[in-house]
């Protein structure tokens, strides 16, 4: 056995294959021991796990990273650290940068930030160039660099052909294009969700149908090409209902829920705090039971945080001139299991957070890489420690990512990532970023 580094101690470890109490000794950036009594090796550290689960770490299908372009708002290095603090041990870059994650030149870069950052950086392509909707980006260049997932989120694409186009090349390259579902001529100036509060408000909204139109559409394309698809953010029941019955059908599609839409409507938009503005807006009450009840029952596969921070000059302008986007990577677990509990496991929801999530960018050890587990001899130390028992209050001056604009400031949470391993280094004990 390689000489140990690192010894987690005490707790019970939870992957796709069950749950047991085990130790877990990481030598290098490997397990190379799971089970109970493992003796501490000589000039190992110990990570306690006392009354913690130890799991997979989490992945993030959708995080913001804001570089290159916006550095004032995240850069990979900040939102890496945030995602460490949240028991990320990868997260996917989305690609709209300033420039676009569009060619392989800005791809490489990325990339290479994400080398140092603290989980691993996979990068999102764009779909078209500039994400402009009008031509395809060099999805076989960007392709060749290891990237599988595509998306020109932010905005969808809104010409069928192109999309459809786009669906050809990912299936004879073998990737996976996910959809920001949105079409832009029934979205167009809707500053929240379309509905009761949008008429109390009197703001414009955007109805629940440019959402679950674009959706039907994709749907269609699937069908017809049979090429993977993922759909980011999905915010409202009609949404579930067609994911529902295009699994029962046996197309190849995946979704992804955020916690926002879990756990907040529409009301909270009373308040004209454009910390509550994002996109897809958030919804009705019926709409967050269905995505609950979703969750509960797998029609959806992962919870991503669509982490967006952005810059206070910038958030704190008036509701209708602010940007779209709240943080998530740093209170994604608790805010999601405060709002399902009762309706599912914790390990499932964690199957959620890590595995399913890893199938679908393609990052788990089936597919060639290193996320998702199962926790066992000879796979990567990627590990997340959680101490389901510790509470804790959401402080936005606290957070480690550069920018403030959580809508969960006050709020009181239930678990706690304790400690995060990503590829053998302990990036976070007891709750505190290590570099
Ligand atoms: O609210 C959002 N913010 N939704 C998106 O799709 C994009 C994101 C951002 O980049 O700020």
């Amino acid at each position: 056995m390689p000489e140990a580094d690192l010894l987690i101690r005490g707790g019970t470890v939870v992957d796709a294959h069950g749950e047991r109490r085990a130790d877990v000794l990481v030598a290098g950036s490997e397990i190379v021991a799971v089970g109970e009594g493992i003796e501490l090796p000589h000039g190992v550290r110990v990570l306690e796990a006392g009354g913690c689960l130890v799991a997979p770490g989490l992945v993030d299908l959708h995080s913001h990273l804001r570089e290159p372009g916006d550095e004032v708002a995240e850069t990979v290095e900040t939102g890496s650290r945030a995602a460490a603090l949240g028991g990320y041990t990868a997260v996917v870059a989305m690609p709209n940068t300033e420039p676009a994650i569009d060619n392989p030149s800005v791809a490489r870069d990325v990339l290479e930030l994400g080398r140092k950052a603290l989980c691993e950086v996979a990068v999102a392509g764009a779909i078209t160039i500039g994400r402009a909707g009008d031509s395809l980006a060099p999805l076989g260049e960007l392709a060749a660099l290891g990237i599988q997932i595509f998306t020109d989120d932010g905005a969808g694409v809104q010409d069928a052909s192109l999309m459809r186009q786009a669906l050809e090349y990912a299936s004879d390259l073998g990737v996976v294009l996910a959809e920001h579902c949105q079409d832009d001529s029934l979205a167009a100036g809707g500053q929240m969700h379309e509905g009761a509060w949008s008429s109390r408000l009197g703001m414009v909204g955007q109805p629940a149908l440019a959402e679950e139109a674009m959706l039907a559409r994709d749907l269609a394309l699937v069908r017809l090409t049979r090429s993977a698809m993922h759909f980011l953010h999905l915010s409202t029941a009609g949404s579930v209902d067609l994911v529902s019955a295009a699994k029962a059908e046996g197309l190849p599609v995946t979704a992804e829920v955020t916690p926002h839409h879990l756990a907040l409507t529409d009301a909270a938009v009373a308040s004209y705090d454009p910390v509550f503005k994002v996109n897809p807006p958030l919804r009705t009450e019926r709409d967050v039971e269905a995505l609950r009840n979703a969750l509960a029952s797998g029609v959806v596969d992962a919870v991503a945080t669509d982490h967006a921070p952005h810059a206070p000059e910038l958030k704190e302008r008036p509701f209708d001139e602010a940007p779209p986007g709240m943080l998530g990577l740093e209170t994604a677990l608790a805010v999601t299991w405060k709002a399902v509990t009762g309706r599912m496991s914790f390990a499932a929801l964690l199957g959620a957070f890590s595995w399913q999530p890893a199938r679908v960018a393609r990052l788990d050890r089936a597919a060639g890489g290193r996320q998702g587990g199962p926790v066992e001899v000879g796979a990567p130390a990627n590990l997340v420690v959680w101490d389901q028992s510790a509470g804790w209050s959401v402080d936005p001056a606290k957070l480690a990512s550069r920018s403030r604009n959580t809508p969960y400031g006050g709020w009181d949470l239930t678990g706690r990532v304790r400690h995060t391993v990503h590829e053998g280094e302990a990036v976070v004990i007891d709750a505190k970023a290590q570099r």
